[in-house]
């Protein structure tokens, strides 16, 4: 199985960047954790990020053409926005999961509205750097169902 991790804009402020609403690890030490997970259960990961939505959108268009099974994104502000994202991870077909380290249910009234969350397998958030191993955790279970199902 392989999943890319795609991390949005200033999310490789972490660790520095309001860290009492994003906690103070780091992302370094975020894609570190979620690689250990992988390993131990011979899942192979690919982390990105980029602060540019054009890269995003080739990365998520790429991940189509290198066999990746599906994708953990945390858009960041791109999620509340950005047409673009959703029409390629909707192009890829590929299943996906939305991540939030923040809760974005309990501030400012744009951050409610998600342009991605109606078409991911499932949506976490509000658990600072323990939102993205959930999400893995979410994802790599709904392919596993999903290739129990075919056979
Ligand atoms: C975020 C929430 C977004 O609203 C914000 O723009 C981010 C980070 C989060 O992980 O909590 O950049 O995606």
């Amino acid at each position: 199985m392989k999943i890319l991790v795609l991390h949005g804009p200033n999310l490789n402020l972490l660790g520095t960047r309001e860290p009492g609403v994003y906690g103070n690890v780091s992302l370094a030490e975020i894609d570190a954790q979620l690689m250990s997970w992988a390993q131990q259960r011979g899942i192979g990961l690919r982390c990105a990020q980029s602060n540019h939505e054009g890269v995003l959108v080739d990365t998520i268009q790429a991940a189509a053409s290198q066999q990746v099974d599906g994708i953990l994104i945390n858009a960041g502000a791109y999620t509340h926005t950005s047409i673009a994202l959703r029409d390629a991870l909707l192009a890829t077909a590929l299943p996906f999961v939305e991540v939030h380290l923040s809760n974005t249910h309990g501030r400012e009234s744009f951050r409610r509205r998600s342009l991605l969350a109606d078409r991911a397998v499932g949506v976490v958030c509000g658990f600072g750097d323990l939102s993205y191993r959930l999400g893995l955790e979410g994802l790599v279970a709904a392919l596993e169902r999903q290739a129990d199902e075919r056979n």
